[in-house]
């Protein structure tokens, strides 16, 4: 059976919970896409050209321990407007939708770009106070917050340039069933997603 559900929205709206709920629900596989960004975007920090990062990407890069640092969510959103970057990394995520068994994708552009066939697509939002304070208790929980108002400007700078640049920009698809998170706890978020998914299958 294949079935691929395609979760996007902006930074700490619930994406990757939802996406982990929904993937264990029904048994699929899931994958983070962000966390491709991220491995390019340490590279970069470390030296190496993103292009070439993004194109010579191994499985070992996913594991890097500090993916989720701030400077590295940056450095994602940074790679993330080049077009060969994107280009670089879509084979890998297409193969991922496809395989057999199901498969749920979260990031920013799986329902417009990468897999506009999916047989669902979600769009997560929330607002930017909301986001960043779950970022920040996310960060503080592993030591790697700033102050609530770092993470705050970095949540709205991360926005800006992933709604804003020409390839590829965080939008809902046409089709897409939007959930705002905004005053759900996570039981409700999931609920509601899995609900919206059950309608579609
Ligand atoms: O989802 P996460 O916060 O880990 O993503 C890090 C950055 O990677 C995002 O801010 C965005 O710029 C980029 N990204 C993207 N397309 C995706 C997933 C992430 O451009 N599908």
């Amino acid at each position: 059976m294949r079935f691929t559900i395609a979760i996007d929205g902006p930074a700490a709206a619930g994406k990757g919970t939802i996406s982990r709920a929904v993937s264990a629900h029904y048994g699929f596989a899931h994958l983070d896409t962000g966390l491709l960004y991220r491995a390019v975007g340490a590279k970069m920090l470390e030296g190496v050209a993103p292009i070439s990062a993004a194109q010579n990407l191994e499985p070992d890069d996913l594991e890097h321990p500090k993916l989720r640092a701030p400077e590295i969510a940056q450095a994602a959103s940074k790679v993330a407007v080049i077009s060969e970057v994107r280009s670089a990394l879509v084979d890998f995520q297409r193969a991922f939708a496809r395989r057999a068994g199901g498969a749920v994708l979260d990031g920013r552009d799986i329902g417009t770009v990468i897999c506009p066939w999916a047989e669902a697509k979600l769009f997560v939002t929330a607002s930017a106070e909301v986001r960043a304070k779950r970022r920040f208790v996310e960060l503080a929980a592993k030591g790697l917050a700033d102050s609530l108002d770092e993470v705050l400007a970095d949540v709205k700078a991360r926005d800006e340039r992933d709604i804003n640049r020409a390839e590829s920009p965080l939008k809902p698809a046409d089709d897409a069933i939007l959930i705002d998170t905004s005053d759900l706890n996570i039981d409700e978020a999931v609920t509601k997603a899995l609900t919206s998914i059950e309608a579609l299958r």
